[in-house]
């Protein structure tokens, strides 16, 4: 697939053009959001004052080498059940830059600390269990964060806004349709959004703590979560970079172009229509129906940085497509005077290329693990640290 499959990134359906920086960020972009808030992902309320209380009080981690834990509880609604986030801090580095992730099974289950709490909820893999305390630290990676000087904070998704194949189990009291507080009856959809307005959740509590870099915030999610993290960039300028990780159909994946092999609306939206809200659905059946596709979700981001990271051994969540999307939403950081030069031939596998709009993608299947670390955290040090 070629960038030139896909529709100019700078033209709205309506055949308007953004010819400057002022109608990108006044028209442009705010008619994009609401374009994938419409069709694809649900609109979110405005956040209501949060509450905070302790979980866990800050202490030394056990061969954390000088590196802290603590978890908050977080209830993000009136009466909402808790969010717990984790921050793991540098030694010696304040205020810290910051990745910020939802995760797929606990923060217990990322960090050896028996204080930190199973949560509730289910995900992925059913609900978390203790039994799991430690046991996946490879998909997150804390000590080769914080030997960089990086802080960590992250929650488990499943824990207010269970992980739905239908539209029944959400917990939120608002429709992601209307993006209205509601007393009553279940929200309809949009599970994506109502993880990515989590994320903006945790960068409310992350920009507010002196000790955290505010400018360098960069979200990171693999594969389902990896879709929320670019929704949540695209909406959230406060993240200056964004890696989703074999995010796919319904993430940086374009729609149109339909390579074999590759994950399809029909079979996301027919696995897991809880996702999305229905407009989706109708635009997988003809994508061509309306000039946008999903480089418009990345071109969103522009111009902070975009990091897209695919496996070799991962067709379903479409490399290819993923490749040509970063190039064909290339031209929206032009207009906003960025330099970003995606790589311009494909990497070969266990490798990657760019400067803010970067690629890169590993040897082997659908994972977030060390490997992933050892190519992001270089990336986000060269686009957010220069001058430090
Ligand atoms: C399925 C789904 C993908 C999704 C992935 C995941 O494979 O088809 O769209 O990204 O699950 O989140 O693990």
């Amino acid at each position: 697939m070629s960038p030139d499959d896909l529709p100019d990134v700078l033209t709205l359906p309506d055949g308007r053009r953004a010819p400057d920086v002022a109608s990108w960020n006044s028209l442009h972009r705010p008619e994009l959001l609401a374009w994938f808030c419409n069709n694809a992902f649900g609109s979110a309320p405005t956040a209501p004052p949060m509450r905070l209380a302790t979980a866990l009080p800050r202490r030394a981690l056990p061969q954390g080498d000088g590196a802290t834990i603590e978890e908050w509880r977080l209830h993000c609604w009136p009466g909402s059940r808790p969010l717990h986030m984790a921050i793991i801090r540098p030694p010696g580095r304040v205020p810290a830059p910051c990745v910020v992730g939802l995760n797929f099974t606990g923060n217990h289950s990322l960090v050896g600390d028996p204080g930190l709490v199973v949560p509730e909820g289910t995900g992925l893999w059913g609900p978390p269990v203790a039994k799991e305390r430690g046991l996946f630290a490879p998909a997150w990676c804390w000590k080769a964060l914080t030997a960089r000087g990086w802080a960590l904070a992250t929650a488990f998704y499943g824990e207010i806004e269970p992980d739905p194949d239908d539209h029944e189990r959400a917990t939120r009291p608002w429709d992601t349709l209307s993006g209205r507080w509601h007393e009553e009856g279940l929200p309809p959809c949009g599970a994506i959004g109502v993880w990515a307005w989590l994320l903006s959740r945790l960068a409310d509590v992350l920009t507010a703590d002196p000790a955290i870099d505010a400018d360098r915030l960069a979200v990171v999610g693999h594969s389902r979560l990896g879709k929320a993290a670019l929704w949540a960039a695209a909406q959230d300028r406060r993240f200056a970079a964004v890696v989703p990780i074999q995010s796919g159909c319904g993430g940086a994946a374009p729609v149109r172009g339909g390579i074999p092999g590759t994950e399809q609306v029909a079979d996301v939206y027919g696995a897991r229509p809880g996702w999305f809200v229905p407009g989706y659905a109708e635009f997988g059946r003809d994508p061509t129906a309306t000039a946008i596709d999903h480089h418009h979700l990345i071109a969103c981001c522009a111009p902070r940085s975009v990091m897209l990271c695919c496996a070799e051994d991962d067709p379903w969540s479409n490399p290819l497509g993923q490749f040509a999307a970063l190039h064909a939403a290339a031209p929206a950081w032009t207009l906003l005077g960025a330099a970003a030069t995606p790589p311009p031939e494909l990497p070969p596998a266990g490798s990657g290329g760019g400067s803010r709009l970067r690629w890169w993608w590993r040897i082997g299947p659908h994972d977030q693990g060390p490997a992933e670390w050892a190519a992001i955290l270089p990336a986000l040090a060269a686009e957010l640290n220069q001058g430090r």
